[in-house]
C-alpha cells in the first residue's frame, strides 16, 4: 500500500472526546479504551492533555507504556500506535506532554495555537507577529524533545488563509511533521474546507513533505462531510472519535469516515488499517465508559442503523439484501450470534466466548462473571453477546469502591408507600442498613442510599433501557450526577481554559431494574469520591453499623 492511498486514523476519543460534558473516564477505563483502539488498528491515539492535572498526566503515561510500548495482542499491525499528548503553546504544557508520552515506542507531541483574528484578538490578545513568533518558539522547543511533532492552528476554518499559510510555513521550518487543520467550531462547509486543504497544499512551502491532517467539529452536522472533503483534497490523516463524541456537538466520527472509505472504495481508492468488525464493540465500550448513549439513528453504530422496519424495505431486503443495505451488518461487527451456552455449560467455554468478544478476563473476575451468567442463563432461554457485554461492563469496578451494595429490598405497588431498604458497606468496611420511603421504588432506593452516603450531588439524568428484547431482558440503567457542594475542581479545558462543573456517570445492568438503578447510582457516587479523597475523609457514618450477626 503506498503512503499516497493510505489515510492515517488519529483517534482523539480520550482527549477531545473526553472534553464532552460529563464524559470523564477513570484511568482504568481510559486504558481499556486505549487497548481496544489499538486492537481496532488506529494509527495514533491522542491519550489526553497531560497539563490538565496530575491524574491526566498519569493516565497518558500509563497508556504510553502499556499500549504504546508494544503491539497489543490482536492488533492488526506489528507496530504499536503512536501515542500523542496535547499541549498549549507553552513550555510547561509541552514538558508535561513529553513526560506523558515519552515511554511510548512512537511518541508524539501535539501543540496548538489559535490563528483566527477573533481568537487572536479576544482570547490570546496577541498580534499576528506575536503568534508567528510563538509558533516558531514552541514548535522548535517541542522538536528538541521529540521527533514527531503535530501542530494545529486552532480555528483554522475561520482564519485568514494568507496568514494561515505563513503560520504553517513557520511550523514546518520549526520541525512540525504533521500539520493538523481544525475546523474548531464546525463552521465551514465541505466545499470551503476542501478548498482550504487544497490551498494549503498549493501555497505552503514544504506542505507536501509533511502529513496533512483534518480535524472537524459537528456543530452544523457537517463534520464527516468536511473530513471527506479534506481527504479528497489531499489530507492523509483524519482526526476522529468513536461515536463522534467531543466538545459541544462532537467531532467527526471514526466509524463514519472508515466505513465511507470502505463502502465507497471504488470512488476514493483509499485504505485504512481499521478492522471494521470491531466498530460496534468499540462504540458500546465508549458509550458505557463515558455514560454518553448512542442515538438510535446514528450512522453505522446506532441501534437502528441496520434495522429494516418498513414493509417495503423488508420486502426488498428479502428479495435482495442490497436493495436497502449498502453495508453488511457483519462488516461492522453486528452479529446476531447467540451464546450457545446454557446453564450446564462450563466456565471454560464461557471464558472462550468472552475472549472471542475481545475481553480478557480471568481469575476472580471471571468466576464472578460466570456466576452472574449462570443466574441469567437460569432465567432466560438465550443469552446474547449484548447481554454478555453488559455483564462485563457492569462488573468492571470503578477505580475504588467506597460504597458497595450488599443488599436491597423494595416494597411498592398501589397498596402502600414505596419503601426501600438498602444494605451498604461503607468506606470503613462496616455494613449500614437504612430504609426510606419515596415517590416510587427508585426514588425510595436513592433516598435510602443518600441517607447512608450523604453525597453532595444532584441527580441530573436517569435513563433505563433494555439490552435485549423480551420481558426477561437485562435492563441497563445510566445515571449522571453533578457534584454540588463546593467550588468545582474540574480539570481545565485545553482550549477555553474553563473548569466546568464536574459530572459523573454510572451504569448498572441487572434483570431487576431497581437493582440496576441502585448499582448505577453507587457507581456514579464512587466515581465522585474517587476524584476527591477528602470527601471520603469527611464522610461520617449516619448511625451505628449493623453487627456481623445482624448482617447475616
Ligand atoms: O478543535 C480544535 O481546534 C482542537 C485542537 C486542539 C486541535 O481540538
Ligand atoms: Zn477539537
Amino acid at each position: 500500500m503506498s503512503v499516497h492511498n493510505y489515510v492515517r486514523i488519529f483517534d482523539t476519543t480520550l482527549r477531545d472526546g473526553e472534553q464532552s460534558p460529563g464524559a470523564t473516564m477513570t484511568s482504568a477505563e481510559k486504558l481499556e479504551v486505549a487497548r481496544a483502539l489499538s486492537r481496532l488498528g488506529v494509527d495514533a491515539i491522542e491519550a489526553g492533555f497531560p497539563a490538565a492535572s496530575p491524574d491526566d498526566l498519569e493516565a497518558v503515561r500509563t497508556i504510553a507504556s502499556r499500549v504504546g510500548g508494544q503491539s497489543v495482542e490482536g492488533r492488526p499491525s506489528a507496530e504499536p500506535p503512536v501515542i500523542c499528548g496535547l499541549a498549549r503553546a507553552a513550555k510547561k504544557d509541552i514538558d508535561a506532554a513529553w513526560e506523558g508520552v515519552r515511554g511510548a515506542k512512537h511518541p508524539r507531541i501535539h501543540t496548538f495555537l489559535a490563528t483566527s483574528d477573533l481568537h487572536m484578538q479576544h482570547k490570546l490578545r496577541m498580534s499576528r507577529e506575536e503568534v508567528l513568533a510563538k509558533v516558531q518558539e514552541t514548535v522548535s522547543y517541542s522538536r528538541s524533545l521529540c521527533e514527531d511533532i503535530e501542530f494545529s492552528p486552532e480555528d483554522a476554518g475561520r482564519s485568514d488563509p494568507q496568514f494561515l499559510y505563513r503560520v504553517l510555513e513557520v511550523a514546518i521550518k520549526a520541525g512540525a511533521t504533521t500539520l493538523n487543520i481544525p475546523d474548531t467550531v464546525g463552521y465551514t462547509t465541505p466545499d470551503e474546507f476542501g478548498a482550504l486543504i487544497a490551498g494549503i497544499r498549493e501555497n505552503v512551502p514544504g506542505a507536501k513533505d509533511v502529513v496533512l491532517s483534518v480535524h472537524c467539529h459537528d456543530d452544523l452536522g457537517l463534520a464527516t462531510a468536511n473530513t471527506m472533503a479534506g481527504i479528497m483534497a489531499g489530507a492523509r490523516q483524519a482526526e476522529v472519535t468513536i461515536n463522534g463524541i467531543g466538545e459541544r456537538a462532537g467531532n467527526t466520527s471514526l466509524e463514519e469516515v472508515v466505513m465511507t472509505l470502505r463502502t465507497r472504495h471504488a470512488k476514493f481508492g483509499l485504505e485504512t488499517a481499521i478492522d471494521s468488525t470491531q466498530l460496534t464493540r468499540l462504540s458500546r465500550l465508549v458509550s458505557t465508559s463515558t455514560g454518553i448513549p448512542v442515538q438510535p439513528n446514528k450512522a453505522i453504530v446506532g441501534a437502528n442503523a441496520f434495522a429494516h422496519e418498513s414493509g417495503i424495505h423488508q420486502d426488498g431486503m428479502l428479495k435482495h439484501e442490497e436493495t436497502y443495505e449498502i453495508m453488511r451488518p457483519e462488516t461492522v461487527g453486528l452479529t446476531q450470534t447467540r451464546l450457545v451456552l446454557g446453564k450446564h455449560s462450563g466456565r471454560h467455554a464461557f471464558g472462550v466466548r468472552l475472549a472471542e468478544l475481545g475481553y480478557r478476563v480471568d481469575g476472580e473476575p471471571l468466576a464472578r462473571l460466570f456466576q452472574r451468567f449462570k443466574g441469567l442463563a437460569d432465567r432466560r432461554k438465550q443469552v446474547t453477546d449484548a447481554d454478555l457485554e453488559a455483564l462485563v461492563s457492569d462488573e468492571a469496578p470503578p477505580e475504588a469502591e467506597f460504597f458497595v451494595l450488599e443488599g436491597l429490598q423494595v416494597a411498592c405497588g398501589t397498596m402502600g408507600m414505596p419503601t426501600a431498604t438498602v444494605r451498604l458497606r461503607g468506606p470503613d468496611g462496616q455494613t449500614y442498613v437504612h430504609a426510606a420511603v419515596g415517590t416510587g421504588p427508585v426514588d425510595a432506593t436513592y433516598k435510602a442510599i443518600d441517607a447512608v452516603v450523604e453525597p453532595s450531588a444532584t441527580l441530573l439524568e436517569f435513563s433505563v433501557h433494555a439490552i435485549t428484547e423480551g420481558i426477561d431482558a437485562l435492563g441497563e440503567v445510566s445515571v449522571r450526577i453533578r457534584e454540588g457542594a463546593r467550588e468545582s475542581a474540574g480539570k481545565v479545558n485545553a482550549q477555553h481554559g474553563v473548569r466546568p462543573w464536574r459530572v459523573f456517570h454510572g451504569h448498572g445492568a441487572d434483570t431487576d431494574i431497581i437493582v440496576a438503578s441502585a448499582k448505577a447510582y453507587l457507581k456514579a457516587i464512587n466515581r465522585m469520591f474517587a476524584t476527591d479523597p477528602d470527601q471520603v475523609g469527611r464522610w461520617v457514618p449516619p448511625h451505628e453499623p449493623v453487627t456481623a450477626a445482624q448482617a447475616g
